[in-house]
Order: C-alpha cells, then sequence, then structure tokens
C-alpha cells in the first residue's frame, strides 16, 4: 500500500483538511507531524462541521490518528479538543489515537513569550497566532524543551520546570515587562492533564514502522504551507517547524524511502494570514470578492485572510522543496462568474525577469508579479464531479496551472463537501 503526504503548497489554509478526510478512506493510519493548533482544519461530513486543531482529521473516519514527534502539544487544548470530539459523537479511545512521547509541551511560558514578542515587536510583527508555538520549537532546539514523557517521571519534570522557569521567567520579568508563572501553579495542571493522556502515550515511530510492515497505508496529514516553512517559507514571517515533505519523515521518525507520493494541496487563488510579502495580494473588488465568496477567515484565530491571484512562482518554489508529485486544486468555485482571471508566472525586479523565488524575502516585497490574463466563467462550477463537465475556461485555467507548475492537478475541489471533488487520478494507486 502506498504512503502519502498531503502538505500546503501555499501559506496554509489550502484546504488541506477535506483532502485528507477524501482520502482517509483509502488510508489505515493519518499521522500529524509538525506545528500545534496553531493550525485549524475544518471539515464538513455529511453536512456537519467539525474543525480539527491537533487531532489528526481522520478521528472522525474513525481511523487510526497519530500525533508524531514533530508536534508541538499544548495538553490543554488537545484535552479541549478531545472533549469536542466525544461531544460530537467522535469516539477517540475507539480510533486507537497515540501520541508520541516525544513530542514537545507548549507551557503557559511559551504563550506569554509568543504574544510579549509579538508586543515588543509592534509594527514589525510577525502576526502569530499566539499559542506558543515559535518559543516551544526555541526550547526544543535549545535542547531544554520539556517532553511529554518528561511528565511521567515527576522528579525529572520538576527538575526541568525549575530550570526554564529561572530562564523564561527572567526574561519575562526583564526583558518583556510581562507576567512571571510560578512552578506550583504550572506544576499541579500538568500533572493533572498528564494522567488524562496516559492511555494515549505511546512510541509512534515504532507503531507506524509495525502498520508498514503490516502492509497498511499511512497518511501524513501537513499543517500551514511550504511558504510558511523556517526554512523555506518567507523568513521571518514563517511558523517555526519544517513544514515541507521532509518534516513529514523527521516529524513522525518514517525514512524518506517509505514515502510513495505528495501530495500539493493549493487553492486556485492565493490567500495569506499574518504580517510578510505577498506579491499577487489585491486590495481591490477582485480581493474582496475571494474573501467574502471564499470565506477568507482563519479557522483558528478568526482573522481576516489577505487574498490574491495564483502566484505560479510560489507553486515552482513548493513542487521543488517538497518534490510534489501531484497537486489538489480547490477552491475553484470561488473564482466562478469573474470576468477575466490573472495568473502571477514570474516576478519582475529592475527590469529582469525572474521564474524562481528569491531566497531573500525582503526582495520579495519589492518584486512586481508578472501577470497572465485568461478569460473567466460565467457558470457555476460548484460541486462538478467530472473534468469534462466543467466550463471550457476552467478546463482552460487548470491546464495552464499544470503547465507553469509542471506537475497534474489530480484532485480537483469544487465544494466544502467531499463529493463536490474531481478526482483525475488516485495518490494512493500510484507506485513509484
Ligand atoms: P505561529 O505559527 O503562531 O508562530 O505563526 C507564524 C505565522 O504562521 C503567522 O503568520 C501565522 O498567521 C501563520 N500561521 C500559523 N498557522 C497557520 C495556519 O494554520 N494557517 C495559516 N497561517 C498560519
Amino acid at each position: 500500500m502506498a504512503n502519502v503526504i498531503i502538505m500546503g503548497a501555499q501559506w496554509g489554509d489550502e484546504g488541506k483538511g477535506k483532502i485528507v478526510d477524501l482520502l482517509t478512506e483509502q488510508a489505515d493510519a493519518v499521522v500529524r507531524f509538525q506545528g500545534g493548533h496553531n493550525a485549524g482544519h475544518t471539515l464538513v461530513v455529511d453536512g456537519k462541521k467539525y474543525v480539527l486543531h491537533l487531532i489528526p482529521s481522520g478521528i472522525i473516519r474513525g481511523k487510526k490518528c497519530f500525533i508524531g514527534n514533530g508536534v508541538v502539544l499544548d495538553p490543554t487544548a488537545l484535552i479541549d479538543e478531545m472533549q469536542e470530539m466525544a461531544n460530537l459523537g467522535v469516539s477517540i479511545t475507539g480510533a486507537g489515537f497515540k501520541i508520541s512521547a516525544l513530542t514537545h509541551l507548549i507551557m503557559p511560558y511559551h504563550r506569554e513569550l509568543d504574544i510579549a514578542r509579538e508586543k515588543r515587536k509592534g509594527k514589525g510583527k510577525i502576526g502569530t497566532t499566539g499559542r506558543g508555538i515559535g518559543p516551544t520549537y526555541e526550547d526544543k532546539m535549545a535542547r531544554r524543551g520539556i517532553r511529554l514523557s518528561d511528565l511521567y517521571n515527576r522528579q525529572v519534570f520538576e527538575a526541568k520546570l525549575q530550570e526554564n522557569l529561572a530562564y523564561h521567567n527572567f526574561m519575562l520579568e526583564n526583558f518583556y515587562n510581562a507576567a512571571t508563572f510560578t512552578l506550583e501553579s504550572i506544576r499541579d495542571d500538568y500533572l493533572r492533564m498528564a494522567d488524562t493522556l496516559a492511555p494515549f502515550v505511546d512510541d509512534v515511530g515504532t507503531l507506524l514502522a509495525d502498520a508498514m510492515d503490516a502492509g497498511q497505508a499511512i497518511l501524513f496529514e501537513g499543517a500551514q504551507g511550504t511558504m510558511l516553512d523556517v526554512d523555506h517559507g518567507t523568513y521571518p514571517y514563517v511558523t517555526s517547524s519544517s513544514v515541507v515533505a521532509g518534516g513529514a519523515c523527521s516529524g513522525s521518525g518514517v525514512g524518506p524511502t517509505h514515502i510513495d507520493y505528495v501530495l500539493g494541496v493549493t487553492k486556485a487563488y492565493t490567500t495569506r494570514v499574518g504580517s510578510g510579502p505577498f506579491p499577487t495580494e489585491l486590495t481591490d473588488a477582485i480581493g474582496k470578492h475571494l474573501y467574502t465568496v471564499g470565506h477568507e477567515v482563519g479557522a483558528s484565530t478568526g482573522r481576516p485572510r489577505r487574498c490574491g491571484w495564483f502566484d505560479a512562482v510560489v507553486l515552482r518554489h513548493a513542487v521543488r522543496a517538497n518534490g510534489i508529485t501531484g497537486l489538489a486544486l480547490t477552491k475553484l468555485d470561488v473564482l466562478d462568474g469573474l470576468k477575466t482571471i490573472k495568473i502571477c508566472v514570474a516576478y519582475q525586479r529592475n527590469g529582469r525577469r525572474m521564474e524562481t523565488m528569491p531566497a531573500d524575502p525582503s526582495i520579495m516585497d519589492v518584486c512586481e508579479p508578472i501577470f497572465e490574463e485568461m478569460p473567466g466563467w460565467s457558470e457555476p462550477t460548484v460541486g462538478i464531479e467530472r473534468f469534462e463537465d466543467l466550463p471550457q475556461n476552467a478546463r482552460d485555467y487548470i491546464q495552464r496551472l499544470e503547465s507553469l507548475t509542471g506537475v497534474p492537478a489530480d484532485i480537483l475541489s469544487t465544494g466544502p463537501d467531499r463529493v463536490q471533488t474531481i478526482l483525475r487520478r488516485n495518490p494512493f494507486s500510484h507506485t513509484r
């Protein structure tokens, strides 16, 4: 059976949740491998809406679900989400949900640091979700982080917490002029939550190896998007994890030779939340059309998303950095009714044409997009299930995107429900 990575090819919010849900049917297990509850995946299943931040979407279909070592885990957020799912009738225990003992914990001081840093940056802020993601990854890399497994050795946990508090309280008080924390207030809460999470803590890397040995198919569910990757995105306006396909391997303990197909999810236009360069951004009536018709509001923070035309430079970058096999093109129907549609085919700077993304995003900020214009279509594409039934201009648009990115659009999404999909090539049937 094939193992498939699904990841965002833009700045996140590409509609990965729906695509993951669609392909979950063919998977035996679904794995989250990076990020934390900064992500928000919205799913509509049988008319019922589910918003997930940490638990892999496969939970709704009763699949085995894993949180890999590359995730940063806020236990409060996870327990709340588990309760929410239970309230919606989704069984967590029955699905064989497991969390890697190696995941790093988001602590209350990480959230405080995240917010205090953004405040200090003022206008130059990154526009983080304020969930403590960045500071937690910093502690991980600094080798002082607290992992889930530490909660089950009280002495180790207390010693690490003490050491971390000494350092972070000093910074919070003296550098950021922000609130500090006592050991007792954090310790007792976290030890209580450790009891709740204990049945789910396991060695995820080994469980995945066993599943693959048994011939099971694994779906790796990416969060955020390539342009938010800490190395390959618009640094420093990025998140702090390895969002790209390679992150699926390091973030779950699975070697790259086990991956058969990488699906890059992209909208038929572009959006981004937070600050940072965005060459094709539209602040006119068309931007408003994309925002309104596309309901472009963040699932995690409720923030409005910035909207713009499709950027083929960004997509070519994503194809290269992830080794994308095929694309899932979402929200095509949002373009219905537009007279003309523009595609950014390259950038221009000082009269020079650039086909690839500049490594320095401050250069990206002053790049002019070179647009190609195509006629739009007036017929609605919502819910169309066969490629042949799409308006000719919509088919031409898709084919142009394929030729500009160099990869096939294997999946087309024409609405939020899973049936509103055109499956042209099944990633799980793909063999290398
Ligand atoms: P952080 O991940 O909270 O540190 O935020 C860093 C940047 O990533 C900000 O620009 C956020 O808006 C963006 N970001 C984080 N998670 C998501 C997501 O799930 N969708 C879109 N943008 C995100």
